[in-house]
């Protein structure tokens, strides 16, 4: 497995991931998200591809395959209230569904880590939905702990 920055190449297996993703949101949410959509368009993707502030990075198998992404956006803490830190915050990891649970996805997290590490940022943040228990126990298995909780009451 060799894993890296995607590359504009990768555009329509990105966009394939982008709408399993969404579809797994779907079904956990269908008031929230429509399946057979996907996040992001492919002109917004293309942007993305060439923006080092939110570097998207890819899984490929040793045939060239892609097997799965990691999207991330750096931000910046520098408020009043708080000691100036970098954070890295993962928008989308997806492994390739007919490849999940063959240790895919915790490569791409763990380069993802040692990039963050590597590159200054203080910490790794994300956004889970709640009932998406696969991912939780995902992220669990990584290492990471709840930083704090998304209240929502649905009227
Ligand atoms: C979540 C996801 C990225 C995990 O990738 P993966 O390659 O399938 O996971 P790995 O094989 O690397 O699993 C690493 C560890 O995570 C845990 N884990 C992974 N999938 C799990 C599942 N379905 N149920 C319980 N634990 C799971 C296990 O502890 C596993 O270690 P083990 O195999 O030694 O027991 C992948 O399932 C996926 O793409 N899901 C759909 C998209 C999604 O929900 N993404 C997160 C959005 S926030």
């Amino acid at each position: 497995m060799k894993i890296g920055r995607a590359e504009t190449k990768d555009l329509p297996d990105i966009e394939r991931l982008l709408e399993q993703v969404c579809k797994v949101h779907a079904d956990l949410r269908p008031d929230l998200f429509i399946a057979g959509n996907r996040k992001y368009t492919e002109e917004e993707l293309s942007v993305i591809l060439k923006d080092d502030s939110r570097p998207i990075f890819a899984a490929y198998d040793d045939d060239g395959s892609f097997m799965g992404y990691c999207f991330t956006a750096a931000e910046e803490h520098k408020g009043f209230n708080e000691p100036p830190h970098k954070t890295l915050y993962i928008d989308d990891l997806c492994v390739d569904e007919n490849i999940r649970g063959r240790h895919v996805g915790r490569a791409l997290y763990e380069y993802v880590r040692n990039w963050a590490k590597a590159n200054g940022f203080y910490n790794l943040t994300l956004h889970v939905w709640e009932n998406n228990e696969s991912a939780k126990s995902f992220y669990n298995a990584m290492g990471m702990k709840i930083q704090l909780y998304g209240m929502e009451e649905v009227l």
